[in-house]
């Protein structure tokens, strides 16, 4: 019965941060070569940068750690398309348009494989502006409540940096 108690936090924090990474959002397609990237990095300058940083406001979301809290496939279609994603009825868009009360331009105008350029540069910037590895980093987000939980986690996160 001992043994039983000493295991079970253990084995609830585990299950914990295995939920907390529900997002086990699919990044396989996004390119991690430094060609690409360095691409992305300019047509990001060029195109957003006007109104997006990564860790912090500006007049639109910052854009850190997205690449892992939403799948690729959503980025993409709300950077061709912000109004359509919107209209939709797309709960994290209205949110946002509510947020920013400002409308996104649509950049329909850029090729697919720029905005794959542009998404491989936002998956470079993971969590809080660094560059980290790995799943763990992403738990805790801007505007997430920190509670003890997070805190665990991002030692952790620190620990394997
Ligand atoms: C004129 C300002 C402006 C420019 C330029 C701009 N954005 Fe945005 N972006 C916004 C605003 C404002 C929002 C919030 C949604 C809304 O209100 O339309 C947003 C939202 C987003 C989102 C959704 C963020 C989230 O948390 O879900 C992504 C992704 C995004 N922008 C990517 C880009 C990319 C990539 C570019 C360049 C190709 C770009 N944006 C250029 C203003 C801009």
């Amino acid at each position: 019965m001992k043994k039983r108690i000493q295991i079970f936090p253990i084995v609830l924090l585990l299950y914990l941060i295995s939920c907390s990474s529900r997002t086990t959002i699919d990044t396989g397609s996004i390119a991690t070569d430094s060609l690409t990237i360095a691409k992305g990095q300019a047509s990001f300058t060029k195109n957003c940068s006007s109104c997006h940083k990564f860790n912090q406001e500006a007049s639109g979301p910052p854009l850190e750690g997205l690449t892992t809290s939403i799948s690729v496939d959503w980025i993409k279609k709300f950077i061709e398309d912000p109004k359509t994603v919107i209209e939709s009825g797309d709960e994290r868009a209205q949110r946002l348009i509510v947020k920013y009360n400002e409308l996104m331009p649509s950049f329909s105008q850029l090729s697919d494989e720029e905005i794959n350029d542009i998404i491989a540069y936002l998956h470079t910037q993971k969590a809080r502006g660094k560059k980290v590895q790995g799943e763990l980093s992403i738990l805790s987000r801007p505007g997430e409540k920190v509670h003890k939980l997070t805190s665990v986690k991002m030692k952790l996160t620190n620990d394997i940096q």
